[in-house]
């Protein structure tokens, strides 16, 4: 393939011809000549173009948007800002674009206008910088667990049960294409013979596999029915998960503590690669921000906040649910949700914990059985508890609340029997007793986590809503294409 504008500009050779295609992303036209910017989005930054005297009408019909391919000599640009330039010698418009309707106009535009136009969206800098983080994110991510020998394994999309047990799973159905009438027959309910979803959460999958491959991840779609619209919520999200097996040992929170550093040092790993941290794509979504309700001073502050946190070699601060809880009550907050050992952090309170409290990334861990699924490990009593605990941690980052979630995993069966049935589960129905099987066959101690990853790109880019963080979100009311 010819190369890219990235290519172009990244390699040193002045004086080469060159041909590319690309979108016009701002144009000035003077009497003898104009000056132009070409993206193809292969990088945040676009190619100058000099449209010297001589090319004739065409560059007339060139306006913000238009496809053009271009032929010109790669010069070494005399203006600051870039070293290198396109002299363009031929152009051929590929595709005009009417100045009066097109959507993206140069001025400032809204998340929300953006949203509204989400096809054309991705022509913003900000937007396709997020796309192109978003697969270097992934790429770094595939490089960390392959380093760590773990398997990529593909998981299903359809699945028999609600893992999570929240709620909050799609149903799906089988309905002629053609038809948007709800289903009418048993056989359109029920193609697979039973309920179906879209599937919540990858681990239950993961796990099944672990059992054989001991280490596996996975990144891939998970679909949340919702209803609650926020900034941090979305229908169709993609969840990095990982499970491996661990060492026996007499105490789970050891593991616990074990299974926060390595998931700390997944997130160290890759965003501290200054290909990340201090590369062209983070620098145009923590500088585009012209919406944002966040002064220029804070911003930042947030951004320094953020690199310190993935290169110090500190460790993240932990701290277990009932400390969490202590620390909340003794603060003069004035808090919308009342605070109560055994009901669920808010986010409000999870906020408050890592913005105000630490001031970084937070691991609260050995949240009350009752607020937490199944599968969970639980704790030995410890001295003075009443209330059992389970092994796991919630990584709670500054405004974006919670990145990921994990725990060791119930390996004991009779335990994990009574767990599901306090949760109005039955492992001997069907669709939860393979999980069962995976602990009466050779099972072994083993731990997993999930991490949301538009609210990794979200913390990384300093992007303050996850529909920002997708190319095209959806949620509760809104799927536009
Ligand atoms: O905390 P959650 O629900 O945990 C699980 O699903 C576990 N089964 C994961 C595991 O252990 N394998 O979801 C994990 C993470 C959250 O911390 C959050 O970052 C993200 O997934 N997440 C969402 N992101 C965007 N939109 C939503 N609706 C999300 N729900 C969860
Ligand atoms: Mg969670």
């Amino acid at each position: 393939l010819p190369p890219t504008i990235r290519q172009i500009l990244s390699s040193p050779e002045v004086g080469e011809t060159v041909a590319v295609t690309g979108w016009v992303k701002s144009i000035r036209k003077q009497k003898r000549i104009a000056f132009g910017v070409l993206s193809d989005g292969s990088s945040a930054v676009g190619l100058q173009a000099v449209f010297l005297d001589g090319l004739g009408e065409r560059v007339k019909e060139i306006t913000n948007g238009t496809s053009v391919r271009v032929r010109g000599s790669i010069v070494k640009s005399p203006g600051a800002g870039q070293d290198k330039e396109l002299h363009v010698e031929e152009v051929e418009i590929l595709g005009t674009c009417p100045p009066d309707t097109y959507p993206i106009q140069k001025q400032a535009l809204t998340p929300e206008y953006l949203r509204d136009n989400t096809h054309l969206r991705a022509r913003t800098d900000a937007i396709s910088a997020m796309v192109r983080l978003r697969g270097l994110l992934m790429r770094k991510l595939d490089r960390y667990f392959e380093h760590q020998d773990f398997a990529y394994a593909h998981t299903p999309v359809l699945t028999s049960g609600d893992a999570e047990g929240g709620g909050e799973a799609f149903r799906i159905a089988s309905i002629p294409p053609s038809s948007e009438r709800p289903p009418e027959t048993e056989e359109e309910r029920e193609f697979f013979a039973r309920p179906a979803y879209l599937t919540v959460s990858h681990q239950l999958h993961l796990e099944a596999l672990s059992t054989a491959l001991t280490r596996v991840y996975t990144l891939s779609p998970c679909f949340r029915a919702e209803r609650g619209v926020t900034r941090r919520h979305l229908a169709e999200f993609w969840m990095l998960e990982a499970e491996w097996g661990v060492a026996p040992t007499h105490d789970p929170r050891t593991q616990t503590a074990a299974l926060c550093d390595f998931v700390e040092g997944v997130v160290k790993g890759v965003v501290s690669d200054p290909a990340i941290i201090y590369g062209q794509d983070v620098e145009v979504l923590w500088r585009h921000r012209e919406h944002d309700s966040v002064p220029e001073a804070e911003r930042q502050i947030r951004r320094e906040a953020l690199a310190s946190a993935v290169t110090s070699d500190a460790p993240w601060p932990k701290m277990t649910y009932s400390e969490a809880i202590r620390e909340l009550l003794k603060s003069d907050q004035k808090w919308t949700f009342p605070i109560r050992w055994g009901s669920a952090l808010q986010s409000e309170h999870e906020k408050w914990l890592c913005e105000t409290l630490v001031g970084g990334p937070l691991f609260v861990t050995d949240y009350p059985a009752v607020i937490k699924p199944f599968y969970m490990r639980a704790n030995p009593l410890a001295a003075g508890e009443e209330e059992v605990t389970v092994s796991c941690f919630d990584l709670l980052m500054p405004y974006v609340g919670e990145l990921a979630g994990g725990s060791v995993r119930e390996e004991r069966l009779d335990v994990l029997k009574a767990s599901m049935e306090s949760k109005g589960m039955n492992m001997d129905e069907e669709r939860y007793g393979w999980y069962g099987d995976l602990r009466r066959f050779g099972g072994a101690p083993h731990v997993g986590f999930g991490l949301g990853f538009e609210r990794l790109v979200g913390w990384v880019g300093g992007i303050e809503n996850v529909r920002e963080c997708v190319p095209m979100p959806r949620w509760a009311g809104r799927m536009v294409l």
